[in-house]
């Protein structure tokens, strides 16, 4: 935060501890920067509100870091249900939430209108939409034998889409 701050920016920094947002807030003032601290669930559809707020008081938003997270530092199989929702609602629903309300304004993403499928498949690299056998064949390798010692992987299926 404090080196997007010594760039130049203005800083909102939300958290759902506000008052550990205010400590950092402070820090960048104290240092000649533009700060304001939001308190708020990034969880929490009320993201929304926070979000209107920190664009009347500082403008249109240039970037976008999701940073709110917690981890469970406990084995799966002892991992009760509570704690899954938890995790994955702050970590996985969060960012969800956010980066829909604050989208840098002047992204692609946040230009972006309603897609035709057939005629941005026609930009892919393979020049055509996926089709249910291109995920069956993925998924056939994943689950053989010969794939055997491969683990945690994501196996990009996306006709040349992310090509990095
Ligand atoms: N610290 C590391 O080395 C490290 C490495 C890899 C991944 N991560 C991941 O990064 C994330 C953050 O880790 P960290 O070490 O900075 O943790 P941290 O506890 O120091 O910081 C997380 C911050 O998120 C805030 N927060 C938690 N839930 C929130 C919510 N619902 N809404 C808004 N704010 C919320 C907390 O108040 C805290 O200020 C975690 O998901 C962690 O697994 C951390």
């Amino acid at each position: 935060m404090s080196q997007e701050a010594a760039r130049g920016a203005s800083v909102a920094v939300g958290d759902l501890n506000l008052e550990g947002a205010e400590k950092t807030a402070s820090v960048i003032q104290e240092a000649g920067g533009v700060a304001i601290a939001v308190g708020g669930d990034a969880a929490d559809a009320a993201v929304a509100g926070a979000a209107a707020l920190i664009r009347r008081e500082l403008g249109s938003v240039a970037i976008l870091v999701n940073k709110a997270g917690v981890t469970a530092c406990q084995p799966l199989v002892s991992m009760g249900e509570d704690a899954w929702d938890r995790m994955i609602g702050i970590n996985l629903k969060g960012p969800f939430l956010v980066t829909r309300e604050l989208v840098p304004d002047d992204t692609p993403l946040a230009r972006q209108g309603p897609v035709d499928i057939g005629a941005a498949a026609a930009h892919l690299p393979m020049k055509r939409a996926g089709r249910p056998e291109d995920v069956a064949y993925a998924v056939a390798y994943l689950a053989s034998e010969e794939a055997g010692y491969v683990t945690g992987q994501t196996l990009g299926t996306n006709g040349g889409r992310h090509l990095v």
